[in-house]
């Protein structure tokens, strides 16, 4: 176990915020964090489990206890010819579970490539790229208990997940803290090609593997969105808003060309992207914030930003698609006030 105090978060969040905590704990296995989760003075405190911090916008110093997993390992549990079900733990990197299930050619993940953040995170977040969402591959979820200190696990059902949602995303459950992931992978994959850019940087190879598919992933990736290591950002900043097909047929009207995501029922998703670059806003920077000059989706810290200054540029671009499209926007970044 690992405790520091008055810790500096600055490699802790992909926003690159010089922000501080008054504790940082980082446990080793479950046990340690049962220890920790039953300690009196730990429960008096505010907390926060984080991952690598890739989804978090801090807006002050934390005055509380961030919490860090540190059990790590990706273990073949069980194998037969159409399958291999992977236990994780969930400080593993998310893109080295992908890199490793590419490598061992095993399919059903290769388009969540190069998604920074951790297992455990992933699951919780229920990452999505390319037309894959990680509940396409999960199994379970084993999670430790915050009031209950016991564990639990959770059948793919019970973790609920939805759009960039979760069981353990909403505050109205009990807490829970995951601890481990388990994922089945397809010894004969089945591609995922129907988003348009993949199926055309693919279109040379007349067999694919799931390391072309992660290749390709990777060339796309990079191309459009900025790289955390040298821009601090977190990814898509808002999540794509779902409007009423009536809403949507009034938007076309004026807006021909609008693209949309088929959502299922009376609903339409509309790519945030594309609301805030219709509002003249990418590449537009305010200060030490910018909207992205590749991808409208993505604020991006320009140096030392701090954190009230990106949520006030956040506002701005949200009032502009309000007043220009009536569409509210929510961010998919987490606030850490
Ligand atoms: N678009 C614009 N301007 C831009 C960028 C995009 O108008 O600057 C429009 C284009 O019409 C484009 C559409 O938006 O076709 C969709 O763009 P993109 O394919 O980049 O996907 P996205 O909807 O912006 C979502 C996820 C990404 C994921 C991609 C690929 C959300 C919030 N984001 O973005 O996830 O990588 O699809 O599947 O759902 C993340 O969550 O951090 C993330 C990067």
């Amino acid at each position: 176990m690992r405790i520091e105090e008055n810790y500096s978060l600055l490699t802790h969040n992909t926003f690159r915020l010089p922000v501080k905590t008054r504790w940082f704990m980082e446990y080793d296995n479950e046990e340690e964090l049962g220890r920790i989760l039953r300690d009196e003075y730990f429960q008096e405190c505010i907390s926060l489990h984080i991952g690598c911090g890739s989804n978090l916008l801090f807006i002050n110093d934390y005055r509380g206890v961030i919490l860090h997993s540190r059990i790590k390992g990706i273990r073949l549990m069980e194998e037969n010819e159409q399958t291999a079900t992977l236990r994780i733990g969930a400080a593993e990197r998310w893109d080295d579970v992908v890199a490793y299930a590419v490598s061992k050619g095993w399919g059903g993940i290769e388009n969540l490539s190069h998604i920074p953040g951790e297992a455990g995170a992933a699951a919780i977040q229920n990452i999505g790229a390319y037309g894959v969402e990680i509940q396409d591959v999960i199994e379970r979820v084993e999670a430790c208990g915050q009031l209950s200190f016991g564990k639990r696990i959770f059948t793919k059902d019970e973790c609920q997940y939805g759009y960039r949602y979760s069981f353990f995303k909403n505050e109205q459950n009990d807490p829970y803290i995951v601890t481990h992931i388990v994922i089945r992978l397809n010894k004969k994959p089945v591609y995922t090609l129907q988003y348009g850019r993949l199926a055309e940087t693919l279109a040379r190879w007349p067999v694919l593997t799931p390391a072309r598919v992660r290749d390709a992933v990777i060339a796309i990736r990079k191309e459009k969105l900025p790289d955390p290591n040298q821009t601090g950002n977190a990814g898509s900043f808002f999540t794509n808003p779902f409007i009423t097909r009536r809403h949507f047929d009034k938007l076309t009207a004026q807006y021909p060309g609008i693209p949309c995501y088929p959502a299922g029922g009376d609903k339409v998703k509309i790519p945030a992207a594309w609301l805030i670059e219709q509002c003249g806003l990418k590449g537009k920077n305010h200060g030490q914030v910018g909207v992205y000059h590749k991808h409208a989706l993505a604020l991006v810290n320009l140096g030392d930003a701090c954190g009230r200054e990106i949520a006030l540029m956040a506002e701005s671009i949200r009032s502009a698609v309000k007043d220009r499209f009536d569409i509210e926007l929510t961010p998919e970044v987490k606030y850490i006030d």
